[in-house]
């Protein structure tokens, strides 16, 4: 028995940030984020739409681009860094707003958070009792930029994206392969300090402005490539293919540079690779879904192909899947 996917949905705020109104708030140059980047817009959540609000219109998208009624679902799994709020787990809400009482939970493996997912809701469905598992990531990611901080206010968007995982057989398609893996020592790298049971929230945090993502560029992207290029043959590996048999490249979207980079490495030519990050920016665990609904909406993934999916992000996590796309 394999986990196919059957359906993709996705939720993307109307409000636009331009790089041309980031020059107007921070010192930098739209060719500079450009260049460095590849990043031209990114989509900001308003204050009434949230990471479960977002996840809530994505996931109903894919449940009718499924075609199932959404009692078919038997478990719900959201992907996100930025949770609606500590407690109670963001699917809880989502559940709730999509009229589901089964199982939930949040992942949390920062924005290779959607490759966890898939593994985890792939091994659960192919265990045996399960026909339809729901997974979302969604992120809201400007509600902890500091919109001051020119380092990491450039790179990062909210979105939700969502897919329906269904039962097919053991050689129809699905998910062939993969790889996941974090080290720890790298915590630092990107994070939030304050909020959390080591520091909790303040007046002294907050005056620290420790509410908001910091990040170490240059190392997380120097390790990025490297972790994706290892991840990626450790499952082609797996699934015992070549990078020549892989159809399309869809990385996460954290900047072009780090996906030129890994996808040359790795082997898969620049019309093979998945890039819409001019429009999107960074939306974490939403980027490679995202990514996947657009390159099936016009057209590009056909039945059979091979579809390699690499994702990393703060821990620092890193994962990748090799899916064999089916008909939707
Ligand atoms: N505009 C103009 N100049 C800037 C900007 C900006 N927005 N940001 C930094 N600079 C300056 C720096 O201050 C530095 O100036 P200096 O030389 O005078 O000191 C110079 O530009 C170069 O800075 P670097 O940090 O070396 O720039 P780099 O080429 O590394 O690009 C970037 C920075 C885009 C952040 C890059 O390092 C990167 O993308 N890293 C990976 C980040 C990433 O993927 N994060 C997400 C991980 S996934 C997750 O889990 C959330």
């Amino acid at each position: 028995m394999r986990a196919a996917i059957t359906g993709l949905g996705t939720a993307v705020p109307a409000q636009l940030l331009t790089n041309a109104d980031l020059e107007a708030r921070v010192e930098t140059s739209d060719s500079w984020i450009v260049e460095r980047t590849g990043i031209r817009e990114r989509h900001i959540a308003k204050p009434d739409e949230t990471t479960a609000s977002l996840a809530v219109e994505a996931g109903t998208a894919a449940i009718k681009h499924a075609g199932i009624p959404p009692d078919a679902v038997d478990l719900l799994i959201v992907a996100t860094a930025t949770p609606e709020q500590p407690i109670p787990h963001t699917g809880a809400f989502v559940g709730e707003g999509l009229g589901l009482r089964c199982g939930s939970f949040d992942l949390q493996a920062g924005c290779a958070g959607f490759v966890y997912m898939l593994v985890v809701g792939s091994s659960m469905l192919t265990a045996g009792h399960l026909q339809h598992v729901l997974l979302i990531g969604s992120e809201t990611l400007s509600r902890v930029i500091d919109p001051a901080d020119r380092a990491t206010c450039i790179l990062f968007g909210d979105a939700a994206a969502a897919i329906v995982l269904s039962r097919s057989d053991d050689d129809g398609p699905g998910v062939l392969g993969w790889d996941l893996g974090c080290d720890g020592s790298a915590a630092s790298l990107l994070e939030v300090r304050a909020g959390g049971s080591r520091r909790p929230a303040t007046p002294e945090t907050i005056a620290a402005g420790d509410q908001y993502l910091k990040m170490q560029g240059q190392e997380v992207f120097r390790r990025a490539v490297r972790a994706v290029v290892e991840s990626a043959f450790a499952t082609l590996e797996h699934a015992g293919v070549g990078a020549a048999d892989v159809s399309w490249f869809v990385p996460h979207q954290a900047n072009i540079r780090i996906i030129e980079s890994a996808a040359s490495r790795i082997g898969v030519a620049p019309q093979r690779t998945i890039v819409n990050i001019d429009r999107y920016g960074n939306t974490s665990a939403a980027s490679i879904p995202l990514a996947l609904a657009e390159a099936e909406e016009d057209g590009r993934l056909k039945p059979g192909d091979l579809v390699l999916m690499s994702g990393f992000g703060a821990g620092m996590t890193w994962g990748s899947a090799l899916v064999e796309w089916g008909s939707l």
